[in-house]
């Protein structure tokens, strides 16, 4: 399944999106824009219903409050509101729609306020808060009917989606130093701390299977590299990842991740998460140390494990060597456009004259990237330093 749809209302940044996804969407805007922003819609919703530790308040609370999450430039509607389409793919009709809606809670103990919550399972409304039980007890408010096994009874599916989200924007000295700083792991692990533990939970045949798919990846990036396996440290019994190359004299030995190259470890990171997700992937900027070579290529490679999986790839990224491949439509780009008070966010091929352009051949990495460049960004090299 898929999410087709995401329609949300004073978010951050932007006071209102509606725009329909793909299955593989890159996010593209200059910088501040609001890339981020609007993948962490997804991780919001998937801390609501995450199993341990979740929740709609401590969702909230960890952004900081209402008053960080709501658009600061929001005219005088308080409400800041989500919602999300699910279908089985980009032009199948929606089989869940879940949105919800909360506001700034005044009462003294701070709870923020669910104004709306309402789910539609093919276009029949199965829950439309706030309702009769809820005007009885007001408090009932403060918690999601999807967080709450008792309420969720008839619509599991979508928290079961959303529970499998993944975020990454991996850091590759986390993994390199995983060891040095054990135990502080994020949560969630965004970053990647815990990466090689995951690699450790998965059976052992899935495992192999993965890997050596990333395997044949990485022959392309490095060509001197003859094997990539997963193996245990000896002593501490600490989980690696191992590389042998054709060309050191460590074939015995093999190198481990701390050894890696950033766009290796980065590489291996991404196509780990796609390899792994049946749900969403959200990958921030896979592009950052890898040869342009690659990056061209990351797309297709993308499209073709993401569509094996049936899974959803949401690609924020700077890079227009990512989008020059040819097979990338004008409806897989969103383009995130700020304005003096909020950022605009539309599809590349509803915007006229890119259309035109790419009906007349040109990739979107040659017409997108560049109508998203701030308007004076030739004035940094000007600046007076000192
Ligand atoms: N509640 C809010 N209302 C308005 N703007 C907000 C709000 N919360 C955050 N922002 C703005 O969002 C911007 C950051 O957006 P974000 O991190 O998503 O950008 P980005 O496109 O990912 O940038 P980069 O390419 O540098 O990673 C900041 O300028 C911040 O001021
Ligand atoms: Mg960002």
């Amino acid at each position: 399944m898929i999410v087709n749809r995401l329609i949300a209302k004073n978010w951050r940044n932007f006071q209102h999106i509606n725009v329909p996804l793909r299955e593989q969407q890159f996010i593209v805007g200059p910088n501040a824009s609001g890339k981020s922003n609007l993948l962490d819609i997804f991780r919001f919703l998937r801390d609501i219903v995450k199993v341990d530790g979740g929740g709609f308040q401590k969702a909230v609370k960890d952004r900081g409050g209402v008053s960080k999450i709501r658009c600061l430039s929001a005219q005088s509607d308080p409400e800041v509101a989500i919602e999300i389409h699910i279908a089985d793919s980009s032009d199948a009709p929606a089989i869940w729609r879940y949105g919800i809606g909360f506001r700034q809670e005044t009462r003294e103990d701070c709870q923020t306020q669910i104004t709306h919550e309402r789910v539609w399972r093919n276009d029949e409304l199965l829950l439309d808060r706030p309702n009769s039980d809820d005007k009885e007890d007001p408090d009932r408010l403060t918690q999601t009917a999807l967080e709450q096994s008792a309420t969720n009874a008839k619509f599991r599916d979508i928290g079961k989606f959303l529970r499998n989200v993944t975020y990454l924007h991996l850091v590759p000295q986390f993994i390199r130093y995983a060891n040095v700083i054990q135990g502080k792991i994020i949560e969630d692990d965004p970053f990647g701390q815990g990466f090689l533990e995951r690699i450790a939970g998965v059976h052992p045949s899935t495992r192999r299977s993965r890997l050596k798919k990333i395997e044949h990846a990485l022959k392309v990036a490095v060509p001197q590299l003859e094997r990539l396996e997963f193996v245990r440290d000896k002593n501490t019994g600490h989980p690696h990842l191992q590389v042998h190359f054709s060309h050191w004299n460590s074939i015995e030995t093999g190198q481990r991740e701390d050894q890696f190259s950033d766009g290796m470890l980065r590489l291996i990171g991404l196509l780990w998460s796609i390899l792994e997700s049946d749900s969403m992937v959200l990958l921030e900027e896979p592009e950052l140390s890898l040869n342009i070579g690659i990056v061209s290529q990351l797309a297709p490679s993308i499209s073709r494990m993401q569509r094996t999986n049936r899974s959803q790839v949401l690609v924020s990224t700077h890079s227009d060597a990512l989008l020059t491949e040819q097979s990338i439509d004008g409806t897989e780009v969103l383009m995130l456009m700020p304005t003096e008070t909020e950022t605009i966010v539309k599809i590349a091929w509803d915007t006229k004259p890119l259309r035109r352009l790419l009906e007349a051949g040109l990739t979107v990495g040659e017409v997108v990237l560049s109508r998203t460049a701030p308007e004076h960004s030739e004035h940094l090299s000007l600046l007076e330093w000192d």
